[in-house]
């Protein structure tokens, strides 16, 4: 995983109609397309920036879909979360966009009783966030500006620019008829553009559930009406690391070694370790649980000399446990993150013996090399914008409250001022900004 510069910084661009078209100022949707939670925004016709409630009375929606096998309906969000976590019987699919450029999307996967492919699955939970918008703004909405990460995949423009495409056509057969794209951590920019005086120059760092991405943006409220910011952008880098990595790394330190992950076996080996690794990978779980790799878990009892540990696996992967252990990992992490005091990870659903616990220090420990990676990146944005140091750090996206994280970033940029933005519904905002001044 490298933190590369992004090759384009254009600002937008419609996918449908010339720049030169005229189109009559429709309203434009922001919308955050999330690894872990999707937000929306519009200006309305007051011109008044809204964050829509996409999720109750929430900003951000996970962006998570349930097909529920007991019902036969289908579950968006927060509903679909909590439904799986109660234990109702049906498929949970998360972290979506981390499918979008490869050659998944068009795969099908079981849903219940039929398949479809996970392209269709972007499409309806696109579907289902239109509908949610439209049903906040009182009337259809045509008009799209899609968030993107500096990098969907790293090192592989063709799959990059495949997983941009995946996503406007999943926006186009979901009833968008207009789709232009913009840079998230730009979109983050023009929100906190809205709240500074003069001109300043930030390294604007989003740090979500997927990716992390940094701007080094001079931002001034004077120009923040101008389609070409160009000359204003003075690097853009991202990385793929985010959230979910850490959940991985953390439920790999500190659960799965309970289901054997790492355990010295029979002949003093470890046992195979690619169970675990699909275990803790949001998106992959799925694949732990099928009759292939569930009889070669079943059959891995040979190499393990604690046969508490194969049970506890076997318990877990019969039970489809893997994304409920995930997100009790996300609980632990953040409400250790906020506290700073250990928080325990609860699987006793699992008859775990010891509850593993999320320390500050394991959470360090574990995190370390990939921290490192964010940091490094989020230098290397300062150096390429050709400053020796920015003066503001502004922070957006969920991990960027990430405690170790924000240390590691102040030790890096001692002189820097951090701000903390909107953490969940900035980028949205700043694309409904983007998509405003596109229609002036
Ligand atoms: N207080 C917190 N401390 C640490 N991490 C947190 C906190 N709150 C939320 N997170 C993490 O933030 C992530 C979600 O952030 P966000 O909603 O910004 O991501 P996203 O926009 O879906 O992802 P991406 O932008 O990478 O596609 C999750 O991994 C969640 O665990
Ligand atoms: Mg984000």
């Amino acid at each position: 995983m490298v933190c590369a510069d992004a090759h384009s910084t254009a600002p937008v661009q419609d996918q449908r109609t010339a720049p030169s078209e005229k189109r009559g100022g429709s309203i434009v949707l922001g919308i955050d397309f999330g690894t872990s939670n999707s937000a929306a925004a519009l200006i309305d016709a007051n011109g008044v920036m809204q964050v829509v409630p996409l999720d109750g009375a929430r900003a951000e929606m996970p962006t998570a879909v349930f097909f529920n096998q007991e019902t036969h309906s289908v579950l968006y969000g927060s509903e679909a979360m909590q439904a799986y976590l109660s234990g109702t019987e049906g498929r949970l699919l998360r972290s979506l966009k981390s499918l979008l450029g490869s050659s998944l999307m068009d795969e099908h996967t079981a849903v219940g009783d039929h398949s479809l492919r996970y392209f269709d699955i972007v499409v309806l939970f696109f579907k289902e966030l239109k509908r949610r918008c439209e049903a906040h703004a009182g009337h259809p909405l045509t008009h799209a500006m899609l968030g993107r990460p500096v990098h969907f995949v790293d090192d592989n423009p063709e799959r990059d620019a495949l997983a941009q495409a995946t996503l406007g056509r999943a926006a186009m057969e979901a009833g968008f008829t207009h789709i232009a794209y913009q840079l998230e951590p730009i979109a983050a920019a023009l929100d906190y553009e809205q709240r500074v005086a003069a001109e300043t120059v930030v390294l604007v760092v989003d740090i979500g559930g997927g990716t992390s991405d940094f701007t080094t943006i001079r931002l001034n409220p004077a120009r923040s009406r101008q389609t070409e910011r160009k000359a204003d952008i003075l690097a853009t880098t991202g990385v793929h690391i985010g959230g979910t990595d850490f959940d991985r790394l953390l439920d790999l330190s500190t659960v799965m070694p309970s289901l054997g992950y790492r355990h010295i076996g029979r002949g003093n080996r470890p046992v195979p370790n690619s169970v675990f690794f699909d275990l803790s990978t949001w998106h992959l779980i799925h694949q732990a649980y099928t009759r292939k790799a569930m009889h070669f878990a079943k059959e891995l009892w040979t190499d393990f000399t604690d046969q508490a540990l194969h049970k506890r696996l076997m318990s877990a992967l019969e039970g489809q446990y893997g994304h409920r252990l995930l997100a009790e990992v996300e609980t632990a992490k953040i409400a250790c993150s906020i506290s700073g005091q250990d928080a325990a990870v609860h699987m006793e659903f699992l008859d775990a013996g010891a509850t593993p616990m999320v320390t500050a220090a394991g959470m360090e420990l574990a995190l370390q090399d990939a921290l490192a990676q964010v940091v490094r990146c989020a230098q290397e944005c300062v150096v390429l914008s050709g400053l020796e140091q920015v003066d503001v750090v502004y922070l957006t996206g969920g991990s960027s409250a990430l405690r170790p994280l924000v240390a590691a970033l102040q030790a890096a940029m001692p002189q820097a001022t951090l701000v903390s933005g909107n953490r969940f519904g900035g980028v949205a905002a700043g694309l409904a900004y983007a998509g405003a001044v596109q229609q002036d």
